[in-house]
């Protein structure tokens, strides 16, 4: 495959252009155009959350600008000067990039991204750059993806990997930049992350993983306090489980904070994730999933995606490497992964959010769930978690709720 050469090629031309393309953009410049960045840890709900916010078509939406980071074959994209010294910036440059749909040198290497065929705003480009095509026909491909990025109202980008301390000089620089922060118990985060990530297992990983999980929890929470109070009116952290308990509630509370209408069609769309699909419906997203063969129309097989409200990119990796896994030999966990997500690992609908939110405490056993109330149970009244005194309290969703009300005057 050539597919490196034509990308190469492709970048020749872009470079160019470039000096053209910089005196377009600044002629361009939308400058009632706003921003928003939604930070997070991975497996805390945050494409769900998204997909919301990117329901409203005025909004271009990017989905895991960072992630080709975390990808070993696509490390090798980060410029040389960024490989080791400093990866803060790049990240930082990159998310810009997005929001301000202006990139760079250094930053046009992030376009090439497997994730962005995620989100419609990105997806066009995704697939053209994937065709075999010419470099002059990229480079159209890519003019249309400023054009229209620089076309909406606003811009959005969802992130992990991205402590919050480093949105600090975003904010200084953008005035109209606004922060969200994605918070969900520390638990069932790290619960879902060992499950579907597979980078550590419990209960052998659980006091270095959640020692480091929520000492970065801790700081962006410090962090966040200290932006609310120099940027008033632009740094909002909503909770997960609001979400799963109401989410048109929520919803509205994200659209409010963003200025954007609160529509019938948001009010639709976000029942519609949120409900169980009518006995014969099939998700629209999974239609037309060639790589996924979907069979959403059986209900008994789709209680097993019930399990989590969030979808994330480990998820659609694996679903991506799904014909290698069936060989490899670590195929059978990745198999039974797939098999664990379902039909359709596209879909952000869940037939019942609740139980969703709260699958966590039949799976993670009381021991694993002691540990890490042990390193995070400091953080729990601010963020309004309760620690789970016995296995019984764990277990018992029915009658005991571990989701509090947040510290009065707190961060959310
Ligand atoms: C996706 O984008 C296309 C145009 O690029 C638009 O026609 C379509 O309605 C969008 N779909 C959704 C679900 O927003
Ligand atoms: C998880 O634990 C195993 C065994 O103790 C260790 O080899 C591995 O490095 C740990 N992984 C992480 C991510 O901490
Ligand atoms: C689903 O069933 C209802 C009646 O139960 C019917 O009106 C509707 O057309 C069906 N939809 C599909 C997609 O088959
Ligand atoms: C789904 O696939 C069919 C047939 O391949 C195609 O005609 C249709 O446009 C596709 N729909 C979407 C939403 O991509
Ligand atoms: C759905 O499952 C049924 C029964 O397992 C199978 O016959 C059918 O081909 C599947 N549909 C798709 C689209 O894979
Ligand atoms: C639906 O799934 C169940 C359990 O996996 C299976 O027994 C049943 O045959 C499936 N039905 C269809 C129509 O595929």
């Amino acid at each position: 495959m050539n597919l490196s050469f034509k990308k190469y090629w492709c970048s020749l031309v872009i470079i160019s252009v470039f000096p053209v393309l910089v005196t377009v953009m600044l002629l361009l410049n939308t400058t009632d155009q706003t921003q928003t960045l939604l930070v997070t840890f991975g497996r805390s709900g945050s494409s769900f959350t998204s997909d919301v916010i990117a329901q409203n078509k005025e909004v271009f939406y990017t989905f895991e600008p960072l992630s080709f980071l975390a990808r070993e074959k696509e490390v090798l994209r980060v410029p040389e000067h960024f490989q080791t010294i400093d990866l803060e910036d790049f990240s930082r440059r990159v998310i810009e990039s997005y929001l301000l749909c202006t990139f760079d040198f250094d930053t046009f290497t992030s376009l090439d991204n497997i994730h962005l065929r995620l989100s419609n705003s990105t997806k066009d480009l995704y697939e053209c750059f994937q065709a075999e095509k010419i470099g002059m026909d990229h480079l159209e491909c890519y003019f249309k993806f400023l054009q229209e990025c620089k076309s909406r109202r606003m811009t959005f980008a969802k992130t992990i990997r991205f402590p919050v301390k480093w949105a600090q000089d975003l904010m200084m620089r953008h005035p109209k930049l606004k922060l969200i922060y994605l918070v969900r118990d520390p638990r069932a985060t790290l619960n879902s992350q060992a499950k579907v990530f597979k980078e550590f297992t419990f209960p052998s990983n659980v006091t270095s993983v959640s020692a480091n999980h929520c000492r970065q929890l801790g700081q962006d929470l410090k962090q966040l306090a200290h932006l609310r109070d120099t940027f008033p009116g632009r740094v909002k952290v909503f909770r997960y489980e609001n979400g799963a308990r109401d989410p048109t509630g929520f919803a509205a509370e994200i659209y409010d904070y963003l200025a954007l209408p609160i529509t019938e069609e948001l009010t639709d769309f976000v029942t519609y994730l949120t409900s169980p699909f009518p006995h014969n419906a099939t998700d629209p997203k999974c239609k037309n999933n060639t790589e996924f063969t979907t069979n959403t129309t059986n209900k008994t097989d789709r209680i097993k995606q019930d399990t989590d409200l969030d979808l994330d990119m480990k998820k659609q990796d694996t679903s991506l490497k799904s014909n290698e896994a069936t060989q490899s030999v670590n195929g059978k966990t990745d198999m039974t992964e797939l098999k664990y997500k379902g039909q359709c690992p596209f879909s952000t609908h869940r037939d019942d959010p609740v139980k969703a939110m709260e699958h966590w405490r039949h799976e993670i056993g009381f021991e694993v769930a002691r540990v890490i109330d042990s390193h995070c149970g400091h953080l729990y009244q601010q963020l309004g978690y309760r620690a789970a005194s016995t296995k019984e309290d764990l277990e018992n969703t029915a009658d005991i709720s571990l989701v509090d009300v947040p510290q009065v005057e707190g961060i959310i």
